[in-house]
């Protein structure tokens, strides 16, 4: 792996140079977490949107594309808002082989899975036919019918609280399910809880090289001012102009 300079606590390398090896080497959660390590994944234009044209995945770029697989490839599961679910990147988690040698070797279970917050309990129905049936965090308020057809799509549904479900009860019911490389994809809606309940531990922002300017929303939006101090990590340039910086919780 190429660093092209090293001055801690941060480390710039050039994409171009690591292999996808390398790159899993370099997103690799500590070791064997014992509870569950929240890292957020977010795309924005340079201006701070988080969508073009209403779309998150319109904003990407080769290198984006690349990173984003290592760092699922990395994971236990995905943590995803029931909005963000709907979009085509759900619709088949497979890890491809070249990268079940590493899960294995590093203590991860071959299937990648997917966690989906949902207060009343309603997911994309082809998200039901997966071969790995996604987990639903639905709240007690969900109505009957929507928990019964989640159940009968073979979903996995755990019940929480009444009401808009918190942070902490995401981490408490992520690490009882024994989901501790928790990858978060979005979208603000839930990122935005998760800051408000000082639950992210760490965020690879990547910098998509265009400005967009629209009514596009930022990656966290809340009601009362949040102020969560960071650790520049590690930077990673993309040929294509791509900027993604690694941060951390201090
Ligand atoms: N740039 C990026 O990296 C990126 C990443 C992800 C998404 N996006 C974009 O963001 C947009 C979607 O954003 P969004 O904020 O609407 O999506 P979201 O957070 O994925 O979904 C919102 C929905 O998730 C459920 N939810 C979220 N947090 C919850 C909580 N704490 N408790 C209970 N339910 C919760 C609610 O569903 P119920 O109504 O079912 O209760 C809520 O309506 C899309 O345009 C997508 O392309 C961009």
């Amino acid at each position: 792996m190429t660093a092209v300079a090293a001055r801690p606590p941060s480390t710039l390398y050039e994409v171009e140079t690591l292999t996808d090896e390398a790159l899993r080497d370099l997103l690799a959660y500590p070791e064997t977490p014992a509870e569950p390590r929240l890292r957020a994944n977010f795309i924005a234009s340079i201006d701070g949107a988080v969508t073009l044209d209403g779309a998150g995945r319109k904003l990407g770029t080769p290198t984006d594309r690349r990173v984003f697989t290592r760092l699922r490839e990395v994971a236990d599961v995905i943590l995803v808002g029931a909005t963000t679910a709907g979009s085509k990147p759900y619709a088949d988690l497979r890890v491809e082989a070249d990268a079940q040698g590493w899960r294995l070797s590093h203590g991860l279970s071959p299937a990648l899975r997917l966690v989906v917050v949902s207060s009343r309990g309603v997911i994309p129905p082809h998200l039901l036919t997966a071969t790995v049936p996604p987990i639903v965090l639905v709240s007690a308020s969900a109505t009957s019918s929507a928990r019964r057809a989640l159940e009968a799509g073979g979903a996995v549904v755990c019940e929480m609280p009444e009401g808009q479900i918190t942070s902490a009860a995401i981490r408490r019911a992520l690490g009882d399910l024994g989901l501790n490389r928790v990858l978060v994809e979005g979208g603000p809606t839930l990122f935005s809880h998760l800051v408000a309940g000082d639950d992210i531990d760490e965020l690879c922002l990547t910098t998509s090289p265009m400005m967009v300017a629209g009514p596009a929303r930022r990656i966290a939006v809340t009601p009362a001012h949040v102020e969560l101090g960071m650790r520049r990590r590690d930077v990673l340039l993309g040929d294509d102009g791509t900027v993604i910086v690694r941060w951390i919780r201090r």
